[in-house]
């Protein structure tokens, strides 16, 4: 974890970071397609099924598309907070329209906007969490425990950090072969790239810790269902209702 002032908002409601940001889109999409359609595939309504999901932090709501994608009677609450990310997902969204609705959420906070219903059938999140201090993680998996329906899903795809130098190293190592130009990045950051770095890393824990987080909200099934040296999907249920 890095100290410093919490410069989240002004990344991401900086025009010109946003655009930065939306600018690699296509690239970064194209790597994540199997996690994507992996989240997808982990919830677990039929094809046809009609249901409403919210994804919180959506972005331009590259999740919550390929959800749309899976499931073509689904609709999505895309909970955001900056109105630059909200502009280019409308956007990026236009094919959906009618399936998709954008509402104002500070993660941050614990306001939940009266556009997310409780008895919510499933929700997603995918690279929001991370920015997000522990105790505000903790108390925003507990407030979603309680906006979903019982046996309603909630999955996070996500970097983590690890305390242990040896698994750091070997992270880097894999990572480094994988993009040959990642180490020159890392060591040639500009200013602006130190100071998005550092918001990203601010408040980045290990995996553990995030489990344990689930768990006391109340979660059942939780598992990592997906990893790839720091970046992980996991997730859980809220329980079934025993009937009568
Ligand atoms: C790395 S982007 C990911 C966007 C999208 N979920 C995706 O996977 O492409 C992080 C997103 O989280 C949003 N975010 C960060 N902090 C937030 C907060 N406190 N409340 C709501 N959204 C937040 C940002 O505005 C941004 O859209």
């Amino acid at each position: 974890m890095h100290d410093g002032a919490d410069t989240n908002e002004d990344v991401w409601k900086s025009d010109h970071l946003v655009a930065q940001w939306v600018a690699g889109t296509g690239e970064r999409e194209r790597r994540r397609s199997e996690q994507r359609r992996l989240m997808a595939d982990l919830l677990p309504f039929a094809d046809d099924e009609a249901f409403t999901f919210v994804d919180l932090g959506a972005g331009t709501g590259a999740a919550a598309r390929v959800v749309l994608d899976r499931f073509p009677r689904a609709e999505a609450i895309l909970a955001e907070y900056s109105p630059q990310m909200m502009a280019e997902g409308r956007h990026a969204l236009a094919d959906y329209e009618g399936r998709f609705q954008y509402v104002e959420f500070d993660l941050a906070e614990g306001d939940w906007p009266a556009e997310v219903p409780t008895g919510v059938a499933a929700m997603i999140s995918s690279l929001s969490v991370h920015h997000l201090p522990d105790s505000r993680k903790r108390e925003l998996f507990t407030e979603i425990f309680q906006h979903l329906a019982p046996g309603g899903w909630y999955l996070n795809y996500d970097p983590v950090s690890t305390d242990d130098p040896v698994v750091e190293s070997a992270w880097l190592r894999a990572g480094d072969r994988q993009d040959p130009q990642a180490a020159a990045k890392r060591h040639h950051r500009t200013p602006e790239e130190q100071r998005r770095y550092e918001n990203h890393v601010r408040y980045m824990i290990p995996l553990a810790p995030q489990l344990e987080l689930l768990r006391a909200a109340g979660f059942e099934g939780i598992d990592v269902y997906w990893k790839q040296l720091d970046v992980v999907i996991y997730g859980g249920r809220r329980p079934e209702e025993p009937p009568g």
